[in-house]
This record gives structure tokens, C-alpha cells and sequence, in this order.
């Protein structure tokens, strides 16, 4: 997976594309690089690691240029080598950019090599560029090239190309990876999402897939899969750059953090229908269609699945199950007894996700998505969509979609069970009077950034920590155990509290940190007791609750008291100081937090 960039217009372009690509690097960020036309010949630039190494070679090695492409990686074929950076370049004559996987490179290498063309990179997306280089030196102008190309790649693609030949020309094309273009007065650029273009333009086409187009810096011209002109509408995108800054703050994850009271409360207004009660806004009709549920999801975002199956189980009584999207279509699932699929997404661009949705719907399903962006493919293709109003999302560690999410979950909950009359009015407003308290106990909650620092500094230091939790909590346990492993690279996993005696605990030795999430629930005393049971074995027990839930706990050896708040509503408090943890460790070891090693903020390869 990997972010791509293209320019073609009246101005210097490389600055331009740089720009766009400092908003792709939640894509990846292993290497980049630029490739540009400057006095009939193309000029590469390329480097391994971050953008900033790319801006420092154009400072030592300036490009110029009214056209180009750039590229973001996150190494998929081929290791995070210079030579495998895109833009691959071919015979000085052709440069492309490419996101995806394209499947049958390895027998298109073969019968490129086969006629005399040597290949630099370990990548699939060489093969594109010999393939390029291969049509247009037999003389076929772009449209033929683009139509050549496409009838012999296979595979998930959105690619940018530019040629010698014609240096006023981008071609594009897009399978299953997105492609967004932007038209502004004075050029078009073509982006992995439109947020890259946010400074640039809001007007944006976005190609449906197996969409081909040629670009010049005065003419958009599209086709379809049939090869036939396409008509693809200009849509004006909601994407505010200033909200794209890190606003003072150190990290990305930082700032989302704090603003998980806003992204809270609008998601609540989002979710308020014109009675102000507490609702998805979904027709009762939709609503009374949904007699079972399957919630697709990957990451963060299925751990705010299975706290959301709880939900709805409880408070609607509708069977609910949770599938890790990547396992979904390939396993073939049973859905009879199942209405309705629900892909929970911040991005909207996991392609886990994408492809678990569609298959729902190849099944007769009706498809929600629970979408953070809301320009996004899975937004696009879902029947309708329930928003998380969270905001742009730029740390790789989610943090206020995940909140979000939960907020969509309860109201999603507590629509069904007042339509299906499992729930009464009053218990639904008791609800949503407690939900509209939880932005003011998510901004108390920032307080919390003191207190956990030393916990944070005990924790750095440590090589394994066991996140426990009961109901609820435990999704949310697996949730800090994510959130602490990807961000400080500390082993961690999430249990249910009542699992421990079945296995994990043999874990258990002198000094193990050992992080559990209580409540003020019925449940609470077994909780608790499991607890005991890891203290009795050595562990440094660290709870995270209300203060009356860890009054009792008197045998931890600290507490994160987070502001009161509803038990049902708990896992949303929670999960605050779960990432302030996490957020906290990863600073007191020095890791990237934004940008951790090996990850991308949206995963669009298999
Ligand atoms: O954009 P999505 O919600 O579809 O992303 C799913 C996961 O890739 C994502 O939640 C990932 O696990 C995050 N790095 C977690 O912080």
C-alpha cells in the first residue's frame, strides 16, 4: 500500500507534489520519490526512508518540471531498497507510479525479459513500466497505451504514468485501489485521496473502478471498462487543510487525542435525529429489515465491533457477530440468518474491509458502513452510510475514530431496540442523557497525560504486558494491548480477564505489568478476583477505572482514575487513557509515534 501523486499544469510542480505527498504518508513510509519532465527529459529523485530524505536530495539535486509523479511506499514486493522506490523509471522514456499488487507481474516479467527488457527493482510494479515503455515505442499514443496495458494486468491498481513522448500527458487508470483527480484553474493532479489535494482544490472526480483517463493540463478525458468515454461527475470535497496541522502539538496522535471531546460530541449531533433523541436516522423500515448482523472490520476498528455486538445484543436484542474482514469471503460464511453487513472503517479504504463488504452484498446483504471518511471507496459502495464525525485521522495509531465508532454503535443500538420495542423510551433517553456527558469526561480525561506519565516510564522498560477486561472491556483490553505493541513495540496482548486461569496466565512472573480495565458492573467482583489471581503470582497490577469501581482494588500497584462515567458507557472513558499509555511509553522510549516502523494508516493490500 502506498500513496501516489501527479501534477500536470502552469506551474513548477515538484514542491507542489512533495506537498501532497506529506498528506499521503499515513499510506506508508518506508521510501518516495518524484519523477518530473524538464527539457524533454525525465528527472528521478529517489530515497529510502522518510519524506524528509526525499526533500533533501531535490535540495542537492534540484528537479524542475510542469509535469510529474510522486510516490509514498510501504514496501509490499521487494524489500525497502532506493531501486525499489517508485517512480520506476524505463529507458529514460517512461516513469510510473503504482498502489496496489499487480498479481500476474511474475508472468508478465517473464515474457517482458523474454524480449530483452532487464528489470532494476524486485517490485510488481516494474512490470508496468516496461509495459509502458513497450507500447509507446511501438508508437501507440495514450489512450491505445492505457487500452494495451490494462487488457494484461491483473490484480488491484491505481497508477500514474508519464512519457517523453508526451510531455504535456498523464495517463491514469484505477482497479480496487483509489484514485482520486482534482481540477483546479491551472492544473489537474491526481492523488491516492483527495485530502492530498485539500490545499490545492476541493473539485474532484473519482474514477469508478477499471476507469482510464488522460490527462493534459487543459482535458480530463475518461473511459470505462467497456472503453468508451465516461461521464464521471465533479464532486466538491469537504476537506479543510488548517485541520490537517498538528495545531502546537508534538505528534498527530497527540492532538487526536485532545480532540476526541469534539469528535465525540459531533458524532452525537450526527446521530441526533429531529426529535433530539438518540438515533442513527435510519428509516423504520431499514431499521425493522435488520433482524441480524454481521460487523466486518479490521484492527481498532474491530475491536469497536465487538464492544458495539454487546451493545446491540443488550440493548436491542439482535444476534450480532463480528468477523475479521481479511478471514470474511474467503471462508465462505453462512449468512442466512443474517440482514444486514456493517464494515466499521475510519479510512474507508482497508481493502480487508472493502472486499468483505462487497461480498456481503454479492450475498444479498444490505451494506452499512460505519465510515470515518466519508469521500472514501467504502463509503461509495455501501447502501447508506452511519458517519463516525471524527475528523481527519493523520496518526497511524487510531484514536478519536475509535471513540467515534462506539459513539455510532450505541445509537445504532439503541435505534434497533426502540424500533423492535426491546427498549423502552425512557431507558433510550436515560442513555443518551449519560452519552451527552461523556465529551465533558473525555476532557477531563486529558488531564490524565500527568498522572500516567510515571506508569508510562515504569512500563518503557518493560518486554511483555497482559491488558485484562471482562464484557465490554475485554475488546477494549485487546484494544490497549494494540494500541501499546504498535506504538512502543512492547509485546502485548489482550485477554478476557475470566481466560487468564485457562492459559495465559503461566505468563505471569515477577514484575509483568499487567493492565486491567474495571467497571462498576454487577460483574466488577470477578473482575477483580482474577486480578488477585495475577498479583498472587507476582504481576505489577495497574487498574484503569472510575474511582469508586478501583476503590477496593487496594492490592494495585497504581490507578488510572478516569472521570465518572455510565458502566455501559465505560469502554468510551476508557479507551482514553489506554491510548495515553500507549501514547505516553512510546514517548518515553523514543519511538516514532506518528509514523511507527512497519505500519501505514490505511492497509489497501491484501
Ligand atoms: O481505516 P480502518 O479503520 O479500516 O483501519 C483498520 C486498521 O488498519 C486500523 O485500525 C489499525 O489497526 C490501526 N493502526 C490501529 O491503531
Amino acid at each position: 500500500m502506498c500513496g501516489i501523486v501527479g501534477y500536470v499544469g502552469n506551474e513548477t510542480c515538484h514542491e507542489i507534489i512533495i506537498g501532497s505527498l506529506e498528506r499521503l504518508e499515513y499510506r506508508g513510509y518506508d521510501s518516495s520519490g518524484i519523477a518530473t519532465i524538464h527539457n524533454d527529459q525525465i528527472q528521478l529523485r529517489r530515497a529510502v526512508g522518510k519524506l524528509s530524505d526525499l526533500k533533501t536530495k531535490i535540495l542537492d539535486e534540484p528537479v524542475s518540471g510542469t509535469i510529474g509523479i510522486g510516490h509514498i511506499r510501504w514496501a509490499t514486493h521487494g524489500g525497502v531498497t532506493e531501486q525499489n522506490a517508485h517512480p520506476h523509471l524505463v529507458n529514460s522514456e517512461v516513469a510510473i507510479v503504482h498502489n496496489g499488487i499487480i498479481e500476474n507481474y511474475a508472468q508478465l516479467k517473464k515474457e517482458l525479459a523474454e524480449k530483452g527488457f532487464s528489470f532494476s527493482s524486485d517490485t510488481d510494479s516494474e512490470v508496468l513500466a516496461h509495459l509502458f515503455a513497450f507500447v509507446i515505442g511501438q508508437g501507440l499514443a495514450p489512450v491505445e497505451a492505457l487500452k494495451a496495458v490494462l487488457s494484461k494486468i491483473e490484480g488491484a491498481y491505481s497508477f500514474a504514468v508519464i512519457s517523453k513522448s508526451y510531455p504535456e500527458t498523464l495517463m491514469v487508470a484505477r482497479n480496487a485501489s483509489p484514485l482520486a483527480i482534482g481540477i483546479s484553474d491551472n492544473a489537474t493532479i491526481i492523488a491516492s485521496d483527495a485530502t492530498a489535494m485539500a490545499h490545492l482544490t476541493r473539485q474532484v472526480i473519482y474514477l469508478k473502478d477499471n476507469d482510464y483517463a488522460v490527462i493534459t493540463p487543459t482535458k480530463v478525458d475518461i473511459y470505462d471498462v467497456k472503453n468508451k468515454p465516461a461521464n464521471r461527475q465533479v464532486i466538491k470535497v469537504n476537506v479543510s487543510p488548517i485541520l490537517l496541522d498538528k495545531a502546537g502539538y508534538k505528534h498527530y496522535m497527540e492532538k487526536e487525542i485532545h480532540e476526541q471531546p469534539d469528535a465525540i460530541s459531533h458524532t452525537i449531533s450526527a446521530m441526533t435525529d429531529i426529535h433530539g433523541r438518540l438515533s442513527t436516522n435510519l428509516e423504520a423500515a431499514s431499521l425493522t429489515k435488520i433482524r441480524g448482523i454481521v460487523l466486518l472490520a479490521a484492527g481498532t476498528s474491530f475491536y469497536a465491533a465487538q464492544i458495539g455486538r454487546y451493545w446491540i445484543e443488550r440493548l436491542a436484542g439482535i444476534p450480532v457477530v463480528c468477523e475479521i474482514a481479511s478471514e470474511y469471503h474467503y471462508r465462505n460464511p453462512i449468512a442466512s440468518h443474517q440482514t444486514t453487513a456493517i464494515v466499521i472503517s475510519q479510512s474507508g479504504e482497508s481493502i480487508d474491509s472493502l472486499l468483505a463488504i462487497r461480498h456481503a452484498k454479492k450475498m444479498g446483504l444490505d451494506t452499512y458502513g460505519i465510515v470515518n471518511v466519508v469521500s472514501s471507496t467504502i463509503s461509495r459502495e455501501v447502501d447508506k452510510i452511519l458517519p463516525t464525525r471524527a475528523g481527519p485521522e493523520i496518526g497511524v495509531a487510531s484514536t478519536k475514530a475509535f471513540t467515534a465508532q462506539l459513539v455510532v454503535l450505541m445509537s445504532l443500538a439503541i435505534s434497533l431496540g426502540r424500533q423492535n420495542g426491546r427498549l423502552d423510551e425512557d431507558k433510550a433517553l436515560d442513555i443518551h442523557q449519560k452519552l451527552l456527558k461523556i465529551p465533558g469526561a473525555a476532557g477531563k480525561s486529558m488531564k490524565l497525560f500527568n498522572s500516567v506519565l510515571p506508569i508510562a516510564n515504569r512500563l518503557k522498560n518493560a518486554r511483555s504486558c497482559l491488558f485484562l477486561g471482562r464484557d465490554t472491556l475485554f475488546p477494549l483490553a485487546c484494544e490497549g494491548a494494540l494500541k501499546l505493541k504498535e506504538l512502543s513495540y512492547i509485546h502485548a496482548e489482550g485477554f478476557a480477564s475470566g481466560e487468564m486461569k485457562h492459559g495465559p496466565i503461566a505468563l505471569l512472573e515477577e514484575g509483568l505489568p499487567v493492565i486491567s480495565f474495571v467497571s462498576e458492573d454487577e460483574i466488577a467482583p470477578k473482575a477483580i478476583s482474577n486480578l488477585k489471581e495475577a498479583e498472587a503470582r507476582g504481576g505489577y497490577i495497574i487498574v484503569i477505572g472510575t474511582q469508586s469501581a478501583v476503590n477496593t482494588i487496594d492490592f494495585a500497584s497504581d490507578k488510572i482514575i478516569i472521570p465518572d462515567c455510565e458502566p455501559i458507557l465505560t469502554p468510551i472513558v476508557s479507551a482514553i487513557p489506554a491510548q495515553i499509555l500507549a501514547y505516553l511509553t512510546a514517548s518515553e522510549k523514543g519511538t516514532d509515534i506518528d509514523q511507527p516502523r512497519n505500519l501505514a494508516k490505511s492497509v489497501t493490500v491484501e
